[in-house]
């Protein structure tokens, strides 16, 4: 038997303490929670992504009385950005969520689905994307998606690809 061990590093920075392209994305995934259609969770969510040329996309979450249909808000702007930029890789995504009219002290990571989607973009593009996670404690950054999914699942693994 062997141990396979799987390292993430999240790096806690406090908003001084951060550039100012990554004050920026954060700024734009706060304000996007403004958008938010929630009147089932009351969670409103925010995500801002930035691509290599410096398009910045915007999302948020998006609710329906039939639960499942609704979308978060990091595959809302992932797809906004991918439908509008299909070309151009994605090198970072913030994420902000509020409920009760306050920001959370840490903020939401994103949920399974979304980091699956984000890995297939830097699967595709050979590019790491980071994620911000802005908290009002303070901001978690995350250097790429596959550190948040190890042992993931992508394309590679389907046989249609490999043939
Ligand atoms: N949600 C997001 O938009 N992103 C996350 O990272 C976590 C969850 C949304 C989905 C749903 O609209 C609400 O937050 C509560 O789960």
């Amino acid at each position: 038997m062997k141990e396979l061990l799987f390292h993430t590093t999240v790096q806690c920075f406090s908003m001084d303490e951060l550039s100012a392209d990554d004050l920026l994305l954060i700024e734009k995934a706060k304000a996007m929670t403004f958008s938010s259609y929630s009147p089932y969770s009351h969670f409103q969510v925010g995500a801002a992504l930035r691509l290599a040329d410096g398009q910045i996309f915007g999302g948020s979450n998006q609710e329906n009385a039939s639960y499942p249909v609704g979308l978060c808000a990091e595959r809302t702007a992932f797809f906004y950005a991918s439908s509008a930029a299909p070309d151009v890789p994605p090198v970072a995504i913030a994420i902000a969520a509020q409920t009760g009219g306050a920001f959370l002290p840490k903020s939401a990571a994103p949920c399974g689905m979304c980091r699956q989607a984000l890995l297939e973009a830097e699967t595709r593009f050979r590019q790491p994307i980071r994620v911000l996670l802005y908290g009002t404690e303070g901001v978690m950054v995350i250097q790429s998606v596959s550190d948040l999914l190890p042992l993931n699942f992508d394309g590679s693994d389907l046989p249609s690809t490999n043939s």
